[in-house]
């Protein structure tokens, strides 16, 4: 299996490039894709070794698993759902084994669409928690920071918008113990991060200079 990383590495850096379309924000870009496609990628092989996945699948589904996200066909079909029929048909071509195939297809077709866990295979939870962290901890505030500016939010506004982030991810379901156990160290980085700025906020509410 291991000789079919490269080419699939290839496949999906060139498909994302050819999909890109014009002036879709900075995550519709080829390059946010695929590097948030590496950042997922090495998360996958953490919670994977931890978990005792089966480590080719697991890291071939993290290199395809948005594969499909700037196609213009995303706008009617799931990018997941595209993503896995675009992943079998290149998959076939490469001629790798029937089993392993539809284990990353699997992983591919339900890394961001909620199932009954009871349903899905180990390296497919262990997608769904490395996909979902990537949007937790010092990139999720970073990317808060990124979005405020560019609607021209002050200070306030930010933390209104970390603060309504937060409670989204606070929701966010973990399957595998070791991605719940990330999940939880990020999620307080990020909680005590915008406790900071409220109390470095709190220094603007005037009590003894109200004339000011
Ligand atoms: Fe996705
Ligand atoms: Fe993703």
């Amino acid at each position: 299996m291991q000789q079919y990383f490269l080419p699939v590495a290839n496949f999906v850096r060139e498909y994302m490039q050819t999909t890109e379309g014009p002036e879709m924000g900075h995550r519709r870009t080829a390059s946010f894709r695929w590097r948030h496609t590496l950042r997922v990628l090495s998360m996958a092989r953490e919670i994977g070794l931890a978990e005792e996945a089966d480590m080719e699948v697991l890291e071939i589904a993290a290199l395809l698993h948005d594969v499909a996200k700037l196609d213009p066909r995303s706008d009617e079909i799931h990018h997941a759902v595209l993503g896995s029929q675009i992943a079998e048909e290149f998959l076939r071509k490469l001629n790798i084994p029937e089993q392993p195939m539809q284990m990353i297809i699997e992983a591919i077709r339900f890394h961001s669409l909620d199932t009954n866990q009871d349903d899905l295979g180990l390296e497919t939870l262990v997608l769904k928690d490395a996909d979902r962290l990537d949007e937790v901890g010092a990139l999720g505030i970073i990317s808060v920071g990124i979005y405020a500016g560019r609607v021209g939010m002050d200070y306030r506004g930010s933390l209104r918008q970390g603060i309504k982030e937060l409670s989204n991810l606070e929701n966010l379901t973990f399957y595998t113990k070791t991605g719940k156990s990330i999940f939880r160290q990020r999620l307080k980085l990020t909680q005590d991060f915008w406790q900071q700025v409220a109390t470095e906020l709190a220094g603007e509410n005037l009590t003894s200079y109200t004339d000011l």
